[in-house]
């Protein structure tokens, strides 16, 4: 009898630990990399990074801006280790997908691409073999419509799922969120020309780079999303958190000197700036699942001594890890 309980108990204990699972934390702490690659030739910088598991190794796009005033895309060559993104090819897009998100599309089998800065607001390119960095499909509408008190219009698109409906949220430069909608079934397709503020504060506050995470083993299933702000020590994330991405946010970590990630917490030495990027995920699909026990952020900084022109500014990627 003792025995059979003494079994219970350690069959119940090995259990609990393979389905360990974490809530986010209230206060982040990070660990940081260096600068995890250097633009080839050409390029000044590499910016606004997406990323996805693929065939257990790191598949990354990202925005470029070469020496003159040009922007581009380009991908990275497959990875295993964030230390051997420095050596992994470039390839350089024949068409500029500015600010990408990269997720497969799972009720369709097919990859997307959404981005910035094609003939509407929001466009998006699909494939079979996201690998390839020139093997994406024309241009086709994700969103048309326009937006007032922004100098920029519509920026930086998050896409996510969840089982019914796929939401589309993007920035403005103007301290607003907003979110557009579709029916998971119609998509993909244009989420149209309407769109909901959904947050809304000062411009440095919610500025850019908004990211949205559905939060693995959560009941109720708990959502993360993080905006860029702008503050007096360089560009940072706020978090805010929501079980119903159709729903409000309460901010969550969403302070200077408390943020998500930023100087107050980075851990980085080579940057101020906590930039534009994305949480590595566990799956590569559209409910951009990430696990909260191993939370880590690939983003965007730069010398602090660096300055002059915005497009020039010589940003590189780093990885944050979330310490335990
Ligand atoms: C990745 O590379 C680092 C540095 O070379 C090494 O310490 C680490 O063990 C590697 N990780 C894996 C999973 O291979
Ligand atoms: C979504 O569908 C999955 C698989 O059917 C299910 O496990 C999950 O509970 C659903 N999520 C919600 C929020 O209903
Ligand atoms: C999500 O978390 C559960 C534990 O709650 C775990 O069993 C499952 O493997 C995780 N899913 C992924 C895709 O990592």
């Amino acid at each position: 009898m003792r025995l059979t309980n003494t079994i219970t108990l350690l069959v119940s204990a090995a259990t609990a630990t393979a389905q360990q699972t974490c809530s986010l934390p209230s206060t982040y702490r990070w660990t940081s990399t260096g600068v995890l690659a250097t633009p080839k030739s050409g390029w000044a910088s590499l910016k606004d990074f997406t990323t996805v598991p693929y065939n257990g190794q790191h598949l990354v796009y990202a925005t470029t801006h070469d020496t003159g005033s040009n922007w581009g895309s380009m991908n990275f060559g497959l990875f295993s280790n964030w230390s051997d993104m420095a050596t992994a090819p470039q390839n350089k897009m024949n068409y500029g997908t500015v600010a990408p998100s990269l997720f497969y599309f799972a009720p369709k089998s097919i990859w997307v691409l959404a981005y910035q800065w094609g003939p509407t607001a929001f466009s998006y390119r699909t494939s079979n073999d996201p690998t390839n960095a020139n093997g994406w499909s024309g241009v086709q509408t994700l969103f048309s419509g326009t937006i007032s008190g922004s100098s920029t219009g519509c920026i930086d698109q998050a896409v996510i799922g969840d089982n019914t409906t796929m939401y589309l949220f993007f920035a403005g430069d103007n301290g607003k969120i907003y979110r557009a909608s579709m029916p998971i079934d119609k998509f993909p397709a244009s989420f149209g020309s309407s769109s909901t503020v959904v947050m809304s504060d000062t411009t440095n506050n919610l500025f850019e780079a908004v990211q949205v995470y559905t939060v693995n083993g959560t009941s109720p299933q708990q959502y993360l999303m993080i905006v860029e702000a702008i503050g007096s020590n360089g560009r940072y994330f706020r978090s805010f958190t929501t079980t119903d991405l159709g729903g409000k946010w309460t901010p969550q970590a969403a302070t200077e000197s408390n943020p998500f990630a930023g100087k107050a917490n980075s851990g980085a030495t080579w940057t101020n700036d906590i930039s534009h990027g994305e949480l590595i995920r566990v799956t590569a699909d559209e409910k951009m699942l990430i696990d909260p026990c191993k939370l880590q952020l690939l983003y965007q900084g730069r010398a602090p001594s660096s300055g002059g022109d915005y497009g020039r500014l010589p940003y590189r990627p780093g990885l944050l890890t979330l310490q335990r």
